[in-house]
């Protein structure tokens, strides 16, 4: 089967924040597989921004070195690598001055036609300015689109302001909320799993299902970022956007075909549906943690608060959370989430955890009866996993044992996981918002995790301490065995 994919629609992009770390570790690296993979038509531009006089030439060097850094040597090709920094340009440009939108509106008017992705890898604050500037400009076409880097703001006023500025000049169909975790294969899997075999939908509901654990973990600290970190912490950071978007690809009804409107609709029914949290719940629903100072791979890490520059915070680097949610397919059914930083493993992953056997046919000699479960991993080693009760092989009386169908991708496929980026940024191109945020869902997210925020801030006692290295908290551990189920570990 070939996978080779179509080339988009040529398309200008210009890079607000062209020279930031996102733009260089990840816009970069992935415009330039794109490009050598064929996707990108001879005609595409990309624009890159900068305050600072840098000039096409020096710009273009500056990405170069990006794409030698991030991109592995086996995946370097010279003369794709040529006629990609061919296709770089720069303008020196200010979100909240006049400087430089008259040459970036000259450069635009060459093609005027075009579709324009405009990138906004800045700041959230730049947002409003970016746009007021960009339709005072005259820049915003039909065929323009805009794409919101995460975090839409800091809580539901701030979200909104956001999207009321954006929205002011951008129709909703133009504006991409990007959540990068929707690119990855895994994800996108999920559905695919889900609602391309008979074999699950069936089964996916309170009737068969006991809960769900959602754990996205961290092995890295904040590592130089603790300035913006600390402002965030891992509830917002995590869990409002990417967390609960994995939750609601778990959760929702099938839509009615993969298109925008229809998978976004669903999702947004799932938000709606959260259980919201009331004050008395927060305290034996929730977990906040930051992590001190213990081991990663064997080396001493210092702790948060030796990291930070303040010394001092209640900012939390781990969440665990019980969510219920209120509909009639899972009444009844806990989905369990954590996430933090400076964990025991880096390790993503859904575990969709069925019901006990009704009754078991085998007496006691044979060995206890495991559920099954359903691992999606996100990473590493993305896959697929289906644990079953086996016959253990081997003489006299029957006993039984858990075993993996196991569905490594790198294994099954054998080719290069394209990076999340790189599929949504396609996506952008081709105005198919199927895998971005919606404005209601960013804001349905907010209106449920505000309250969580609030009660933590009326809380006078600090984050639960969790040795570097661990899986965080006790409190965690109790938070999911007082309902007598335990977290899924990978490595038993
Ligand atoms: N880094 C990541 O992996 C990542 C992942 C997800 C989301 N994000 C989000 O993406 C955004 C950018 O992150 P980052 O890590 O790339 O930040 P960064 O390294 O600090 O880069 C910020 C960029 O903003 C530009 N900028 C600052 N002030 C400006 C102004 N007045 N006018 C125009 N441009 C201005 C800077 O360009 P000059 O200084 O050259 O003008 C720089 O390119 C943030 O909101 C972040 O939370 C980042």
């Amino acid at each position: 089967m070939s996978t080779r994919p179509f080339a988009v629609d040529p398309f200008d992009i210009v890079v607000f924040g062209g020279t930031g770390d996102l733009s260089r570790r990840k816009l970069r690296p992935s415009l330039y597989y794109r490009d050598r993979d064929g996707q990108i038509p001879a005609e595409a531009r990309i624009i890159g921004t900068s305050r600072s006089e840098m000039g096409r030439e020096a710009y273009a060097r500056d990405i170069e070195q990006a794409i030698r850094e991030y991109v592995p040597a086996e995946h370097l090709d010279d003369t794709a690598l040529r006629r990609f920094l061919a296709r770089i340009d720069q303008v020196t440009l200010d979100a909240k001055s006049l400087t430089g939108w008259k040459t970036l509106s000259e450069r635009l008017a060459e093609h005027p036609e075009r579709i324009r992705v405009y990138y906004m890898a800045t700041a959230p604050d730049l947002f409003g300015p970016l746009c007021a500037h960009l339709a005072k400009a005259n820049l915003i076409t039909p065929v323009a689109r805009v794409v919101l880097e995460k975090p839409i703001g800091h809580d539901l006023a701030s979200a909104k302001e956001i999207n009321d500025c954006v929205g002011s000049v951008f129709e909703e169909e133009q504006i991409f909320r990007i959540d990068h975790y929707l690119g990855k294969e895994a994800v996108q899997n999920l559905m695919v799993l889900r609602f391309a075999n008979l074999l699950f939908e069936p089964l996916w509901n309170s009737g068969r299902i006991d809960h769900v654990q959602i754990t996205v973990a961290e092995r890295i600290g904040v590592e130089g970022r603790g300035g913006y970190y600390d402002k965030s912490g891992a509830l917002r950071d995590m869990v409002q956007n990417h967390m609960l978007q994995l939750l609601c690809l778990a959760a929702m009804e099938p839509p009615g075909a993969f298109k925008a409107t229809a998978v976004r609709e669903e999702k947004l029914k799932v938000l709606r549906a959260l259980k919201p949290f009331a004050p008395a719940d927060v305290d034996h629903k929730t977990v906040r943690g930051q992590y001190r100072s213990g081991a990663a791979d064997g080396e001493a890490v210092p702790g948060y608060l030796e990291e930070i520059e303040s010394g001092a915070s209640n900012t939390e680097t781990f969440v665990a959370l019980k969510v219920e949610i209120e509909n009639w397919r899972w009444a009844g059914v806990p989905f369990y989430l954590r996430t933090g930083k400076r964990l025991a493993l880096h390790a993503s992953e859904i575990v969709i955890q069925f019901r006990d056997v009704p009754y078991s046919i085998f007496n006691n000699e044979a060995g206890a009866l495991a559920p099954n479960r359903l691992i999606v991993r996100l990473q590493p080693d993305e896959g697929v996993k289906l644990t079953l009760m086996t016959k253990n092989p081997a003489p006299g009386g029957l006993r039984v044992r858990e075993a993996p169908l196991n569905l490594s991708f790198a294994d099954t496929f054998k080719v290069r996981f394209p990076g999340a980026y790189e599929r949504l940024l396609m996506d952008v191109v081709r105005g198919d918002a199927t895998l971005f945020m919606s404005r209601n869902e960013v804001e349905a997210a907010w209106a449920w995790i505000e309250p969580i925020i609030e009660a933590w801030q009326a809380q006078s006692e600090p984050p639960k301490s969790y040795s570097a290295g661990s899986w965080g908290p006790s409190a965690a551990i109790a938070l999911i065995e007082r309902d007598g189920r335990t977290w899924w570990d990978d490595e038993k």
